[in-house]
């Protein structure tokens, strides 16, 4: 095996959000209609930078902070498929393709299980991969914790990326 390239890349991320009222919660970059969102300084699509991390995170090439400072006024507010987009265009050009993506979305309310499709195929198409790749999981927190309690919202995210 090449150590400096290896055939197999995988990686790993996570993200969290504080819930506010009135901002939108937009997840893998569809919005969800809710009365209440993520407060952060981009769209605070928590898959969405999640799975920016798990691209960053195989390549060894940093996470998303490094990438896009949360300090830059560009990012305000700032569509985190742009990042998203980014992410997978540097796994093309160190000449690896995305193998799958699994994921989980750990969020009490509301409910996310009719937004699935819609989410994996938006996903599907920023990254350039077949809709299959991509598995979007969702998970209430039992009402326990920051996250049960409604305070917060996380997600997490694997990827195997494959040598070209
Ligand atoms: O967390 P729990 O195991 O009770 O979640 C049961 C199911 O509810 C999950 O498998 C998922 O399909 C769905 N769910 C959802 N939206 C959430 C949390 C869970 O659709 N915010
Ligand atoms: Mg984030």
């Amino acid at each position: 095996m090449n150590v400096s390239s290896p055939s197999m890349r995988v990686g790993l991320g996570w993200d969290n959000h504080r819930i506010a009222a009135g901002r939108p919660m937009i997840i893998g970059g569809v919005s969800i209609p809710c009365e209440f969102g993520f407060e952060g300084h981009s769209d605070a699509d928590i898959l969405a930078h999640a799975i920016t991390d798990a691209l960053l995170g195989a390549m060894a090439l940093g996470d998303i902070g490094m990438h896009f400072p949360d300090t830059d006024p560009r990012w305000k507010g700032a569509d985190s498929m742009v990042f998203l987009r980014h992410a997978a265009e540097l796994v093309r050009q160190k000449g690896y393709s995305i193998a799958n993506i699994d994921s989980t979305v750990i969020l009490q309310k509301p409910k996310l299980k009719d937004f699935r499709e819609p989410v994996r195929e938006n996903l599907a198409k920023v990254l350039e991969v077949p809709v299959e790749a991509v598995s979007v999981k969702f998970k209430t927190a039992e009402k326990v914790g920051p996250v049960g309690e409604g305070l917060s919202g996380e997600a997490q995210a694997s990827v195997l990326l494959l040598k070209n």
